[in-house]
């Protein structure tokens, strides 16, 4: 693959989006080919699965119907959206990918790490992030902030504090598991020093791809 595929991931209100977006911007001025997109979503189709999972209507949704969405809605996004950019020599910013899956679904709703990397497996055929930039934000923070900004909450946003304080926990082990492309960023530090951190990860990469 031409492209450099580079993940961001966190907890509720850890600030993902708005580094992202810093990330994107920083890139395009120095002339690189850059798209921006986000999981559960990003084409017409994953979109419309994600109106399905985070409904906050859907209160019975069962687990593994919700991590077979995800992984549904991953796939299609992939297909149309993320390896087109990467065939071409773009560096792809994805707001979440597999790890939210095994975080979440895999250890925080209890249905197996291992379970849902293979499912996974079977609808990203193995691809995996080249870089994925963690977020580190403890979910007492985190939360606080998401109330404090008034964002619109969703179904998952919605679950008690010990679910997140489980998701927490899930990407710690995440991140001991893919030590090769995890970076871990203090995201409780203010935003300029998580962009600058977050970002010498990418120049990192972009230099070693070349
Ligand atoms: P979103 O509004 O995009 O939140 P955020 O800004 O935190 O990314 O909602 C996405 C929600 O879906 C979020 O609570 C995390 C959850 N999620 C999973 O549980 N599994 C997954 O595989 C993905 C991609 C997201």
């Amino acid at each position: 693959m031409k492209g450099i595929f580079i993940t961001f991931e966190g907890t509720e209100g850890s600030g993902k989006t708005t580094v992202i977006e810093k990330i994107e911007q920083t890139l395009l001025k120095m002339n690189y080919p850059v798209i921006k997109t986000r999981e559960p979503g990003g084409s017409k189709i994953a979109e419309e699965i994600r109106n399905i999972i985070l409904d906050v209507e859907n209160v019975h949704m069962d687990p593994a119907t919700e991590a077979l969405l995800y992984a549904a809605s991953r796939r299609q996004h992939l297909v149309e959206k993320v390896l087109p950019y990467l065939e071409k020599g773009y560096i792809v910013l994805s707001d979440r990918y597999i790890d939210s899956s095994l975080a979440y679904q895999g250890y925080a709703r209890e249905l197996g790490i291992d379970e849902i990397y293979q499912i996974n497996q079977f609808a990203t055929h193995g691809l995996l992030p080249d870089l994925t930039i963690y977020i580190d934000v403890k979910p007492e923070v985190g939360l606080t902030r998401i109330h404090h900004n008034h964002r619109e909450e969703n179904r998952l946003d919605l679950e008690k504090v010990d679910f997140h304080q489980k998701v927490y926990q899930g990407y710690q082990i995440i991140a001991h598991r893919f030590p090769e492309r995890f970076r871990v960023i203090d995201g409780e530090n203010d935003r300029e020093k998580v962009f600058q951190d977050a970002f010498q990860w990418i120049q990192e990469i972009i230099q070693k791809r070349g």
